[in-house]
């Protein structure tokens, strides 16, 4: 089929890339000049892995262009995804739509034969509503120009795989054509047996803040029992290990740490609390502020607790950090916990020198005044404190001997829970971890 696919960021550029790996012809509408101009030319503008490969074969190949045209947009194909960014209003908890909003306003006028416009951006229940409307509206094909509304829970680091293999496929509607039109176009995945949600609107919408809120749930519990664990002696990781083998409970999203970051679970929970707030249910939801307030109070603590590891000063401390991606296999560092605890304890007077595999240049673009190193090892160079902060695969092969001669005190703290302390503990570190033994 001939699809397009409006706003090529990080969901865009993914849908993008594996609608076109599957056989689609794909036209890409991106409006940043720069994001355009490197998508052209096969290059991702983040780090996501396989990604850059499968984009750069459908460029070649001329299976996937990009454009700057709402008018050759909507002249291309009759199946048009939404893929714009949702971030958080500068000015409160809210999601600014508006990205959304201008796709729709920009791609209406123009949508002359049938088409359906498929929004995949996570928003406020209630916005789909006011999208259709707005479309049958400017659209000069009325009512022919639908909507549907099809969320996407793809994470990164598995943003490719998570496309391609979906674990699940919600539609909202309002009628069936639209229905049909998108069991068509996901044919294949149906086939590898995606199991497939087809309901309204506000349902569509509200799955996917449902689905991160309960994640940001259940990191957020596991932290409060962290705290409580190291009030009592218990070990959270073994707590975590026993209630997971529950098969209602899972394993998964039960590993404590220094909290939940990035471009989604942060901003989507403070929004799911505006817009219950706007409508009239926020007492519900008033658990998804002490979600949000724990996740907070980790990155404190561990400020703290880095302060007493270092002897109750911060100020001229050496802190070495492995880190500032909010999570491995990515070079986001948007609302990162690693990144967070940094910059405070720079601002606290320590001397802070940062390594990520993958995340120092943006890292660098958002906290230019940190340090940062060009390996892990160089990180901890005199340092009086290493922070583990980012599970990056590479910093658990790092063994004591790595950082003989190189640290000025063996002191480690692992803010993922996924070191072997005792080994370091066994080689003369002093260690700390959250909620552990
Ligand atoms: C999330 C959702 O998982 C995805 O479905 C949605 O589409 C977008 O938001 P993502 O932001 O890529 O995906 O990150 P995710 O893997 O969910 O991790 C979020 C944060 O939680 C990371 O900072 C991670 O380190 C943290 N986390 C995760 C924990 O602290 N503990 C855990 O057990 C799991």
């Amino acid at each position: 089929m001939r699809i397009t696919v409006i706003g090529c960021g990080y969901l865009g550029a993914t849908h993008a890339t594996a609608m076109a790996e599957l056989g689609h012809e794909v036209l890409g509408m991106e409006i940043d000049p720069d994001k355009r101009a490197a998508l052209s030319e096969g290059q991702v503008p983040m780090y996501e892995p396989h990604l850059a490969e499968m984009l750069r074969k459908n460029v070649d190949s001329g299976a996937l262009r990009f454009t700057d045209s709402y008018a050759e947009t909507a002249a291309f194909g009759d199946l048009h995804f939404v893929c714009v960014g949702t971030p958080q209003a500068a000015e409160s908890l809210a999601a600014d739509v508006s990205q959304v909003e201008n796709a729709i306003s920009g791609l209406a006028p123009h949508l002359d034969r049938p088409a359906l416009v498929v929004g995949k951006s996570t928003v406020p229940v209630g916005t789909a509503e006011r999208m259709s409307a707005r479309l049958a509206e400017l659209a000069p094909a009325g009512g022919e120009a639908m909507l549907a509304w099809n969320p996407e829970f793809l994470r990164e680091g598995f943003a490719v795989q998570d496309t391609l293999h979906p674990d699940r496929i919600v539609i909202g509607v309002q009628d069936g054509r639209a229905e049909k039109l998108l069991r068509d176009f996901y044919a294949p995945m149906i086939d590898d047996g995606a199991p497939v949600v087809i309901t309204d609107y506000a349902t569509a919408e509200l799955v996917k803040v449902a689905a991160n809120a309960f994640l940001a749930t259940k990191i957020s519990f596991i932290n409060a029992m962290a705290e409580v664990c190291e009030a009592t002696g218990a070990d959270v990781v073994d707590l975590a290990d026993a209630i997971g083998y529950d098969e209602r409970i899972g394993r998964r999203f039960l590993n404590a740490g220094i909290g939940f970051g990035g471009g989604c679970l942060p901003k989507d929970i403070r929004a799911f609390v505006h817009r219950a707030g706007e409508l009239g249910v926020e007492d519900a939801m008033t658990f998804l502020r002490h979600v949000d307030d724990v996740n907070q109070r980790q990155r404190e603590r561990v400020v703290h607790i880095a302060k007493a590891m270092v002897g109750g000063d911060l100020s001229g401390a050496r802190i070495g950090v492995w880190g500032a991606a909010f999570k491995p296999d990515s070079d986001d560092v948007r609302d990162s916990p690693a990144l967070w605890i940094s910059g405070q304890l720079h601002l606290s007077g320590a001397r802070v020198r940062v390594y990520d595999p993958r995340a120092s240049t943006t890292a660098a673009q958002s906290f230019p005044t940190l340090t940062y190193a060009d390996s892990a090892i160089e990180a901890c160079r005199d340092a009086d404190l290493v922070l583990h902060l980012t599970e990056w695969p590479e910093f658990l092969e790092i063994t004591p001997a790595d950082l003989e001669g190189v640290v000025s005190r063996p002191v480690l703290f692992d803010g993922r829970n996924v070191l072997d302390l005792d080994s370091w503990r066994s080689a003369g570190w002093t260690t700390r971890a959250l909620g552990r033994r």
